[in-house]
């Protein structure tokens, strides 16, 4: 598990995390277990490169990677950061080369092999990308990969850039990077979300033996976005049984976490770690879940630290009231279940959603009532 929330994800539009955020998720990301954090491109600013050297120092578990492009300078500001990994890359497809670049595919190679070479020789373990590789001839592709590995790389990324993937497109790929290199190679895959297939096409490139993911947090990155680290994790998980050794449980408070910092608010459905990922309207479904969670869950909320939330209306019965009360933390008597699906049936016309507070509410009236003491929110609380 490869995560580059600080690095491709603080290229968000709009964002710009200074060293004490980028360090206060590289903690969270540490202690979820993630295995390399790309903690930023220390020739892009101070910041960043201050943010490598510290991030260095706090985490136990993670290693570091730091990014440069493919020229001796970028390469020395990583080393200077003391980044465990180096992370060198350069655009390999036409359209790069001609208009961004401006260089021949000789000269591309030449660079890449260059800067390889020179990251080694600070004794730094070298990630190799090639930035737009899936819009890249793939024979000049696999040319420039067997070139970085017999200079001495011995992980290689496959970056989707501009998300043009498709996930069949993408296992093809992969299966073809993977039968040119030698098996110790590290194969990673990095895909963008353009269209919306950065998930799918990140499970394709492991399917197709990638050895690594590159996903941020909540997806955030540049346009719309990379693969998201908590959906990656749960559907390796739960769906192709891989086991990432990303303490799952802490995924919700992760993304809640990374949310507030970057200053974004989720959408509700946000999968895995939405508000509503795990939350069931009245009706068939509410019935079905508790009956069996199994029926309407593809996952146990628990399992990636959410919970389940019955959302109530007006064609709910007790059991669903009960149920989302004790969900809220309360022991209710059947009185105080009556009570409360009585005020829903009067209310649920009115008022588009039953929200947590709204019952809350209900019940804070039904304890004022009970002990006669309306307006004494201490007593009130007392006798709960
Ligand atoms: O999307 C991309 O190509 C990148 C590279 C720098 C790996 O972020
Ligand atoms: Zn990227």
């Amino acid at each position: 598990m490869f995560d580059t929330t600080l690095r491709d994800g603080d290229q968000m539009p709009g964002i710009e995390l200074d060293a004490s955020e980028k360090i206060s998720i590289a903690i969270l990301l540490d202690e979820a277990r993630v295995d390399i954090i790309e903690a930023g491109f220390p020739a892009s600013s101070r910041i960043d490169y201050e943010s490598v050297r510290s991030i260095k120092r706090e985490v136990s578990y993670s290693r570091v990677a730091a990014l440069a492009r493919a020229n001796p300078d970028d390469v020395d500001a990583a080393a200077a950061a003391e980044a465990d990994i180096i992370h060198v890359f350069i655009a390999t497809s036409d359209t790069h080369m001609r208009y961004k670049l401006r260089m021949s595919p000789e000269e591309v190679i030449r660079s890449a092999v260059d800067a390889v070479e020179r990251a080694r020789s600070y004794g730094a373990y070298v990630l190799f990308s090639a930035e737009d590789a899936t819009r890249s001839d793939p024979a000049f592709l696999v040319r420039v990969y067997k070139s970085v590995v017999a200079a001495g790389a011995k992980y290689i990324n496959i970056p989707d850039t501009v998300g043009t993937a498709t996930p069949w497109r993408m296992e093809w790929l992969v299966g073809l990077v993977r039968s040119s290199l030698p098996g110790y190679v590290s194969i990673d895959v990095h895909c963008h979300n353009d269209f919306g297939l950065a998930v799918a096409n990140t499970l394709a490139g492991v399917r197709a033996g990638a050895d690594g993911v590159q996903v941020t947090v909540n997806g955030f990155g540049e346009r719309g976005g990379n693969a998201a680290l908590e959906e990656v994790v749960a559907a390796l998980h739960f769906l192709m049984g891989y086991r990432t050794g990303v303490r799952m449980e802490m995924l919700t408070k992760l993304s809640g976490m990374v949310a507030e910092v970057f200053g974004v608010k989720m959408p509700p459905n946000k999968p895995v770690t939405g508000l509503n990922a795990f939350a069931h309207e009245a009706g068939i479904h509410v019935h079905g879940v508790l009956k069996n969670p199994a029926t309407y869950e593809p996952m146990p909320p628990e399992a990636v630290g959410n919970r389940r939330r019955i959302v109530l209306g007006r064609h709910s019965g007790r059991a669903a009231v009960a149920y989302a009360l004790k969900a809220m933390g309360y022991e209710p008597s059947s009185e105080a279940v009556d009570f409360v699906l009585e005020k829903l049936k009067e209310a649920a016309p009115r008022i588009k959603k039953v929200s947590e507070d709204i019952i809350e509410k209900w019940m804070m009236e039904y304890y004022s009532r009970k002990i006669g003491a309306a307006g004494d929110v201490k007593t009130v609380i007392a006798a709960r």
